[in-house]
């Protein structure tokens, strides 16, 4: 069977660009001798890797102009954007059923793939597999985008694989591709996780169509990891690898500032680099970062204390807040707004800035939270000197058992009763709250979000026991928020 369907698919090459030929016939002697191998596509030399490595894009078929503005936009990708476009051959060329590209976050995969097919105004459509939850949709939105609405409303309610190859072909016999249409598919590696028969059918939708339809599969996970165990159509595969710094760089300065010269810019970006380099390489988590802490940059230049090319002070001034800014690296929890308070701070009191604060709690959850953490982590003996206004003088070294000398942090959260969450919440608290069912129903509400946990059996209503299940990063971030200086209440800390 795969023979035969081999045989089938290399019918069309006969107007594949050459070098295409010349890949796909090596790999397909090489089948015949061997069980299917992925063929990897990399430059193997000939005349125009020159013009690939001079950034500049050729090949017949395609306007020159539009070509010289996508080589504009692929700066650092000119070696795979050459690859693939000779992969794709002229517009009305059949291409090979099926690409595979693969490489890390924001290695510009999309953004390479996109370039093309917007600048070169090819037919095609992209489906991210993360959209489209069902099968259905994704059928749905190829039809509508070659074929218009009709065709798509032509699918019955639940298509199968089946009636999508019958109503794309019938549509493609009634309005044939006159260039090669392409089916980009973002985030790949979801279509492991559809119908079995999905992969194989799209890496050879050219066949089962027969139209001049190719498929392109961007993921960050290797093609080994997707191939399926019973065996299929093998596409070819191009590689994206991660950016160097230099190129980091180049990317990066490309998004100077219109009132700043482009030297100043790249002098920003080669500090910024200098910091996070090491620790993050994400081309769009850089840029973020790099939009973010400009302003402050510039802030001695705008004030006329600092000239533009006066690098070492402009360094000094911006290092301590990169530094800062390397504790939220990747997590995207400080807007831009949020970024400016948190300068305003510079006592370090919201130092790690995280997560934690955007939980956003009724008041007197906080507190009840508070109390939980305080009723799991401090023994019950201590409520009285902590909580009891006139407790008369006990020391630490007073109720201090010899055995209880380990952290109370180290051995996690001890189950409380309801009554003494109570009482300490009421001690906490400053001003009087009744015990009303809000309070009751506030407490259910922590145990939904898994902020508490209930550890006694359900049928015990009268007594119910919690452990208290946040961390002390998340309990002092809340803690802040009511001005509560939970460390002075901790038994541990004391
Ligand atoms: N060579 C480049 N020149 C200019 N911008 C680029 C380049 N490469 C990537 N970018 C930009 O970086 C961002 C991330 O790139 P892209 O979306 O292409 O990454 P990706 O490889 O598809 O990542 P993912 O696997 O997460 O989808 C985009 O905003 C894109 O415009
Ligand atoms: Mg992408």
């Amino acid at each position: 069977m795969h023979q035969s369907a081999e045989n089938e698919t290399c019918a069309p090459a006969k107007s594949y660009p050459r070098k295409v030929v010349f890949s796909i016939c090596a790999h397909i002697q090489q089948r015949e001798m061997s069980p299917p191998e992925p063929v990897f596509v990399t430059p193997a030399g000939g005349g125009s890797e020159q013009s690939w490595m001079a950034g500049l894009l050729e090949h017949p078929g395609y306007d020159e102009e539009r070509l010289r503005r996508v080589s504009e936009q692929l700066s650092c990708r000119e070696v795979q954007a050459g690859l693939l476009l000779s992969l794709m051959g002229q517009p009305q060329q059949y291409c090979y059923p099926s690409l595979f590209i693969y490489g890390h976050r924001a290695s510009g995969k999309s953004h390479v793939v996109n370039v093309f097919m917007k600048d070169l105004e090819l037919p095609h459509v992209t489906v991210s597999c993360v959209e489209c939850v069902s099968v259905a949709l994704l059928f749905e939105k190829v039809l509508r985008s070659f074929f218009g609405c009709d065709a798509a409303s032509l699918l019955p309610r639940s298509p199968s694989l089946s009636d999508f190859v019958r109503i794309y072909r019938q549509q493609s016999s009634q309005s044939p591709a006159k260039q090669t249409r392409y089916i980009v598919m973002e985030k790949a590696e979801l279509l492991r996780d559809a119908d079995v028969n999905l992969l194989p059918a799209l890496l050879r939708l050219q066949e089962l169509v027969k139209d001049n339809v190719s498929v392109i599969l961007l993921s960050e996970i290797v093609w080994d990891k997707f191939r399926p165990n019973t065996g299929c159509f093998e596409p070819l595969l191009l590689h994206f690898p991660d950016y160097s710094k230099g190129e980091l760089q180049q990317i990066l300065s490309t998004d100077r500032h219109p009132s700043y010269s482009a030297e100043f810019y790249s002098s920003y970006i080669n500090i910024l680099l200098g910091v996070f380099y090491p620790v993050c390489r994400d081309l769009r988590e850089l840029r973020h970062l790099a939009a973010l802490n400009f302003s402050k940059f510039c802030e001695p230049v705008a004030a006329g204390k600092v000239k533009e090319m006066d690098t070492h002070k402009l360094w000094k001034n911006i290092e301590p807040h990169l530094k800062k800014a390397m504790q939220t690296v990747y997590l995207r929890e400080v807007s831009s707004l949020q970024w400016e308070q948190m300068e305003e701070h510079e006592s370090g009191a919201l130092r790690g800035l995280s997560a934690h604060t955007h939980v956003e709690l009724p008041y007197y959850s906080k507190f009840l939270l508070i109390a939980a953490y305080l009723a799991s982590y401090n023994p019950a003996r201590t409520d009285k000197r902590f909580f009891l206004k006139h407790h008369g003088k006990i020391r630490k070294t007073n109720f201090l058992k010899k055995n209880e000398k380990t952290s109370n942090h180290l051995l996690g959260p001890k189950p409380f009763p309801l009554d003494r969450l109570l009482a300490v919440f009421y001690s906490v608290v400053d001003s009087r709250v009744a015990p009303t069912a809000s309070i009751f129903s506030q407490i259910s509400s922590l145990v939904t979000l898994q902020l508490l946990t209930l550890v006694s059996h359900d049928d015990q209503l009268d007594t119910p026991k919690y452990k208290c299940a946040v961390s002390l990063d998340f309990i002092s971030a809340i803690s802040r928020t009511v001005n509560f200086d939970i460390v002075k209440y901790l038994y541990d800390f004391l």
